[in-house]
């Protein structure tokens, strides 16, 4: 088996190799090739991830190489995991839309779009040159903004799924809390990506999060940064990211005094590499544990494993994962176009969402209310246009007034000039 990650030189792919590593027998990995523009980086995480096999007894090849088409030949699954412009452009999402009183976020709000805007033609161009080479190859995305690309992705016809760590987190995370096994929590995830709620925690067929909530919901709370109160109020549990629509103005108010996540991160990122470069270091160190992305390789090596398992075996069931696919008439206020971030049936022929209960106008009303954002957004990234910016900020639950989406839009586009093919 054989797989490419895109973006190979990130400071997370130890945690990808780690993953790899510990479960080999889940999803057994023969050739792994790691791809990045950036060939520095590519020495000092190729040595590391090497490293990580070699300790584990990994009998695995891992390669590098900055030549795409060469790295995706053959490969099984191709994992995307890139940053258009590095930390450094984060760091701008981050920042101006503060200056309009917006929230300043990689993915949510005006910063978002921008991410969107730089990262879903690269996307495409990759996965045409996927496909030319190997048609049958799964994409496996956790490039931000994961719903909009993945959007991206599905419109134009790949074999596609996107991917994201907070489902997998919150299961461990309730696992713990409840002293059971993760794969005894079944959760009732419902939403977007980045916008979801769990609507039910199911451990041996019962509901058990009224109980979570009433023993741990301080905990839970606490680690959403969110009053307990709206928990209990809510009745669910919803996302970190939801602080920023639920929050939105404290939070703008607390991300002006201090320094932005990419800034965090970038630091981070600085000492990861160097440490990568110790040829005595042969496990991912603590510090990436620092970073958000915790679980994501256990779902990734699941969700792959999944996609890849040869169909058609007796009593052959598709494995169930949280991942984004097209909605196709499961919220049925939704179009069947949209991509939502749902349990779904998982094997070789792709994610099928499973069956959800009518969702609430308390939460069915955002989620529309963002589909219909990542609708314009996606139109403004693959046509570009300075009004197609502004009509997906004005329609953005978080914008919504005319002359800050003008003042937003101006913003974006100066500072994204150099991503833009038509600014
Ligand atoms: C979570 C999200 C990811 C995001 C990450 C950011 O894992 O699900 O989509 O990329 O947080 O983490 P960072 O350490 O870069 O702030
Ligand atoms: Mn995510």
């Amino acid at each position: 088996m054989k797989l490419t990650v895109v973006g190979g030189g990130s400071t997370y792919t130890p945690e990808l190799i780690d993953g790899f590593a510990r479960l080999r027998g889940t999803l057994p990995v023969t050739e792994l090739v790691l791809v990045d523009p950036a060939a520095d980086r590519l020495e000092l995480v190729g040595g590391l991830a090497r490293r990580i096999f070699a300790r584990q007894g990994h009998p695995g090849r891992i390669t590098w190489t900055s030549d795409l088409d060469a790295a995706v030949d053959g490969a099984d699954a191709v994992l995307l995991q890139l940053r258009v412009g590095g930390q450094a452009a984060r760091q701008q999402d981050e920042t101006w839309p503060l200056t309009c009183g917006c929230v300043g976020q990689e993915t949510t709000g005006a910063g978002g779009l921008a991410k969107a805007l730089r990262t879903v033609p690269v996307v495409l161009d990759i996965a045409e040159r996927v496909r030319r080479r190997n048609p049958d190859a799964w994409i496996v995305d956790f490039t931000n903004p994961v719903g909009i690309v993945t959007r991206a992705l599905l419109t134009a016809g790949h074999r596609a799924v996107g991917l994201c760590n907070v489902a997998i987190g919150f299961q461990r995370k309730f696992a713990r809390l409840l002293g059971v096994d993760p794969a005894a929590v079944a959760l009732e995830h419902v939403g977007l990506n980045h916008l979801t709620w769990e609507r039910s925690v199911t451990v041996g067929g019962r509901d058990v999060l009224p109980e979570l909530l009433a023993e741990h919901g301080a905990a839970v709370a606490e680690d959403l940064r969110m009053p307990r109160a709206l928990l209990d109020r809510l009745g669910v549990v919803p996302s970190y990211y939801l602080r920023y629509f639920y929050q939105h103005d404290e939070v703008v108010r607390e991300l002006r005094t201090k320094p932005s996540r990419a800034a965090e991160v970038a630091e981070m990122e600085r000492r990861l590499l160097e440490m990568y470069g110790d040829p005595a270091l042969d496990e991912k160190p603590e510090l990436l544990g620092k970073r958000g992305g915790a679980f994501y390789s256990e779902a990734a090596v699941a969700l792959t494993a999944s996609l890849l398992r040869p169909a058609g075996g007796a009593g052959d069931a598709a494995d169930v994962q949280v991942v984004n696919t097209f909605n196709r008439g499961t919220l049925p206020f939704l179009p069947d176009d949209a991509v939502i971030e749902v349990p779904a049936a998982v094997d070789a022929r792709g994610a099928r969402p499973l069956p959800v209960r009518p969702l609430e106008p308390l939460f069915a009303g955002l989620v529309a209310n963002v589909t219909a954002y990542e609708h314009l957004a996606l139109e403004a990234a693959l046509k570009g246009g300075r009004e197609r910016v502004f009509a997906a900020l004005l329609a953005h639950p978080l914008i919504g007034q005319t002359e800050r989406a003008d003042r937003l839009t101006d913003e974006l586009v100066a500072h994204n000039r150099e991503h833009l093919a038509w600014a």
